[in-house]
């Protein structure tokens, strides 16, 4: 039987066989599926497909989708059966909907049945078989009609998204590895990503090469969690960083996201200490109580999980942190919500994603009574969310006065003619474009472009984003 490999050799020929077909991809979920969306539109450009401008203009359409909370399925659904409506009413042939991603793998043939049916179903190791299977989807009805389902996981499936197709702006995210290996008992991703499978270093060097080499500044490196990355338990994650550090061109380096039973001293050491590293932190802690923590089985108590954040503040300069939190666990009782708080209090993230626990299917925790009402979920969100935003803002207005300076990102909607500038340490801020008195720009003496450094006087803020001014 021909090895994954070999297999992918022969695909990885040009072939015409998308025949200039329309694909639109929509993206949802994590960065994860960000990057995979990417490598899946390489795959399908190099077959001769052409890229959609929405779904109005496509033949295809590909919904590349999360598992992670019940809504975000439900959307999902609701989705497909809203493109079909919109196509109908603009007077439009039926279009072809595939689902790639969590839920393809999560729920394969089944989203083939019932009223919002799809065409196709291609999970996240099987994104090599999509071009074949399209092509003969579009041409073919009859014989597709025995391919349109592509699931399992494949342990050698990296794909790689190419850096012509990447968006423009400065962060160029690579994933170093798939899966996760833990098995956190509300959670859905070690079912529907596979286990933790590492891309060789050699692999994430040569990717990133290849992006300098097409202008890129600065790479985001991406994993469930990549402080797990250990290669053949030779080189783990602060060795990569080392490696990648050494790569001429590049000048800053990200990674998202942190398990916190892996972020080990020696970690922080070398975050703190290799210059391209920026000093931010996304660890999720998910909730403040012992007791909930080991319910969830995130293998870290508490006061370690303090402990190694007063560790980073000490040997990253400038560390800031942002972290996951999930409300009305099973069992969650107020004294564990109000440990929670507690956290948020002391640790004084720059910023919180936090969610109300969605049970789901066939994880362990689904095996666990969902105890806590709708309401005191919703009720426990709104206060974690408040308490962020008083923590917040407490330290955010610290920061007026201070010169701070940042990469350009995007051209900024409001105020007119500004740019958002990102910060070593993830923070926002926003620049007016000219030849302020306080501005000054490394690259050009007329007006800023993105990529450019700037540095600005810190005057106010607004929720996350800064303000500069005079
Ligand atoms: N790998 C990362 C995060 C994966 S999912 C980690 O280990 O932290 C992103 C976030 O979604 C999680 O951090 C968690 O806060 C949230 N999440 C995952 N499963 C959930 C569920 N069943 N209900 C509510 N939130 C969930
Ligand atoms: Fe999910 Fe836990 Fe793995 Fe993160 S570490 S992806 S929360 S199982
Ligand atoms: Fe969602 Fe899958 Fe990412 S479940 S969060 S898209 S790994």
């Amino acid at each position: 039987m021909a090895s994954f490999q070999s297999e992918l050799k022969a695909l990885n020929q040009p072939t015409d066989r998308g025949d200039g077909c329309r694909v639109f991809i929509e993206t949802y979920g994590c960065q994860m599926n960000v990057y995979d969306s990417q490598a899946i539109g390489g795959l399908l450009d190099k077959d001769g497909f052409e890229t959609a401008d929405d779904i109005f203009d496509a033949d295809v359409v590909l919904l590349n989708t999360c598992s992670v909370r019940e809504l975000a399925e439900h959307k999902i659904i609701s989705r497909v059966g809203e493109i079909r409506r919109q196509r109908r009413n603009a007077d439009l042939p039926p279009v072809t909907v595939g689902i790639c991603g969590c839920m393809a793998e999560r729920l394969g043939g089944e989203l083939q049945k019932g009223t919002n049916r799809v065409d196709l179903v291609v999970g996240v190791d099987n994104y090599d078989k999509l071009p074949g299977m399209l092509s003969e989807l579009v041409t073919s009805q009859s014989s597709a009609r025995r391919k349109r389902t592509a699931t399992g996981h494949r342990s050698d499936a990296h794909y790689v998204a190419p850096p012509s197709l990447y968006p423009v702006n400065n962060s160029h995210l690579v994933t170093i590895h798939k899966g996760c290996d833990y098995k956190c008992t509300y959670c859905i991703v070690p079912y529907t990503r596979g286990p933790q499978t590492e891309k060789s270093p050699q692999a994430i060097l040569d990717e990133i090469h290849t992006l300098v080499d097409s202008g890129a500044t600065e790479v985001t490196l991406l994993g469930q969690n990549v402080t797990a990355y250990n290669w053949q338990k030779e080189l783990d994650f602060a060795a990569l960083l080392e490696s990648v550090s050494g790569i001429d061109g590049l000048e800053r380096i990200r990674f998202l996201t942190g398990h916190p039973k892996d972020m080990h001293p020696h970690t922080m050491d070398a975050i703190g200490s290799l210059d391209k590293v920026c000093p931010w932190l996304h660890l999720p802690i998910q909730s403040g109580s012992n007791a909930v923590l080991k319910r969830m089985k995130r293998l870290y108590k508490r006061d370690e999980y303090l402990e190694m954040v007063d560790y980073a503040r000490r040997v990253i300069p400038d560390v800031t942190f942002s972290t996951d939190i999930i409300v009305g666990f099973p069992g969650e009782t107020e004294e564990d919500f109000q440990a929670t708080l507690e956290v948020l209090s002391r640790v004084k993230y720059d910023q919180i994603f936090s969610f109300k626990y969605s049970e789901r299917p066939g994880v362990p925790a689904a095996k666990l009574a969902d105890d806590i009402s709708i309401d005191e979920k919703k009720r426990r969100l709104a206060e974690v969310m408040a308490l962020q935003e008083k923590t917040w803002n407490v330290e955010a207005a610290r920061e007026v006065g201070k010169t701070w300076t940042g990469i350009v990102e995007s051209a900024a909607r409001h105020p007119r003619d500004s740019w958002r500038v990102r910060t070593p340490n993830n923070r926002k801020f926003v620049v007016a474009d000219g030849l302020s008195s306080n501005l000054f720009s490394k690259n050009t003496n007329h007006g800023l472009k993105i990529g450019d450094e700037v540095s600005a006087l810190i005057t106010g803020f607004a929720n996350t984003t800064f303000l500069t001014g005079e």
